[in-house]
């Protein structure tokens, strides 16, 4: 049987750290809230004139460097996002020719923070299927450009950071290892609940001077009904995955959360009455990076130390959409 492993991974952050204390500086907060509420202390914000491509090469060469690979090795290209370069085409295009992969295909997922688990999942599908054999995963994004740093936007802003992670994926006959089980899920009833409407294709022009003076160009959210779904649907999504593979808590070396709120996943934890130091963290140091924050985390776990060969993982992730979704990897 052929199985999806990670052949390479990486990850990049742009230098410029952005403190609790300076966003208190811009608009009503502070560092005692954030970081009671969240857990973050610190984000990254890429100077003006970065894309999300641009991270996200950054993130490929380190992930083509760890898998011994070039570029031309690569048989395809998946990116995840909601922070593209343009509106159209797809960002994955824009780093196919930054990274001089020519005329492999390039898909961009559009799943914010479950992006890097559905774009996990339809890589393993075309590998098991044997259409390819070494895809790029890619989440990527730049939120710093799309942030309200007002009163009116702090509870949004507060949240979001900049960076990118990949990982190669290929096909090995290891029965054993990569990826085991995917699980995705949505529930667009609850799609208003975070969204930006600006790019409203309904609307002739779609943008006007009106849509952009009303507030459309910032996200929306309702935090109270994300948390509170995001709690509910990651508990049943965990106890889910572990049942219909005969798996019990212990057997999950780590469970790699999408970072989105410490205390979403602490909640989670308890609920589940799983050690907490099983849900993997860092986002005290780069806040939610949506499609980026699962590959970030493995990659810093893996070079850290903290992985080794043959622990059994758990991957969830709950975000915008409703989206949400699970993987097993044995690294
Ligand atoms: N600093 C200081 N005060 C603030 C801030 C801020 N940044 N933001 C809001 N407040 C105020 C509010 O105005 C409110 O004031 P009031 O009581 O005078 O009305 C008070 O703080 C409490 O606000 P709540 O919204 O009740 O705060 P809550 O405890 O719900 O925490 C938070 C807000 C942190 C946003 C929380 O709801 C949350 O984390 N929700 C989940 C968000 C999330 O995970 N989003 C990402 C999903 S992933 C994706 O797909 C992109």
């Amino acid at each position: 049987m052929i199985r999806s492993v990670i052949q390479g991974i990486g990850s990049f952050v742009p230098p410029q750290v952005v403190k609790n204390e300076d966003l208190a500086r811009m608009f009503t907060t502070s560092d005692d809230w954030i970081q009671t509420r969240t857990g973050i202390k610190e984000r990254r914000f890429a100077e003006e004139g970065t894309s999300c491509s641009d991270l996200a090469l950054e993130a490929s060469r380190r992930a083509l460097e760890d898998a011994r690979m070039q570029a031309s090795d690569l048989d395809f290209i998946i990116f995840a996002t909601l922070s593209p370069d343009h509106h159209f085409p797809g960002t994955g295009c824009y780093l196919q020719s930054k990274l001089a992969a020519s005329h492999i295909g390039c898909l961009d997922v559009r799943n914010q923070c479950t992006g890097f688990l559905y774009s996990m999942a339809v890589a393993n599908a075309f590998i098991r299927a044997g259409v390819y054999r070494n895809i790029l995963v890619v989440g990527s994004e730049i939120h710093s450009s799309a942030l309200d740093f007002s009163d009116r936007g702090r509870d949004v802003a507060v949240l979001f950071g900049d960076g990118a992670g990949a990982a190669v994926f290929s096909a090995s006959d290891e029965e054993q290892r990569g990826i085991l089980y995917t699980e995705l899920h949505a529930d667009g009833e609850f799609a208003r609940a975070l969204h930006m409407d600006i790019w409203d294709i309904s609307k002739k022009p779609f943008i006007s001077q009106q849509t952009i003076d009303q507030g459309e160009i910032w996200p929306q959210m309702d935090g109270k009904t994300v948390f509170r779904h995001a709690v509910t649907r990651l508990v049943e999504l965990v106890l889910q995955t572990l049942k219909r593979n005969g798996l019990k808590p212990e057997d999950i070396k780590y469970v790699i959360p999408h970072q989105a709120n410490l205390r979403i996943n602490q909640m989670v934890a308890e609920k589940l009455s799983m050690p907490k130091e099983k849900f993997l963290s860092n986002i005290h140091k780069y806040g939610n990076t949506t499609a980026a924050s699962i590959p970030l985390l493995l990659d810093e776990s893996y070079r850290t130390g903290k992985l080794q060969r043959g622990d059994l993982l758990l991957l969830i992730a709950f975000g915008s959409g409703f989206t949400w979704g699970s993987a097993l990897l044995r690294w």
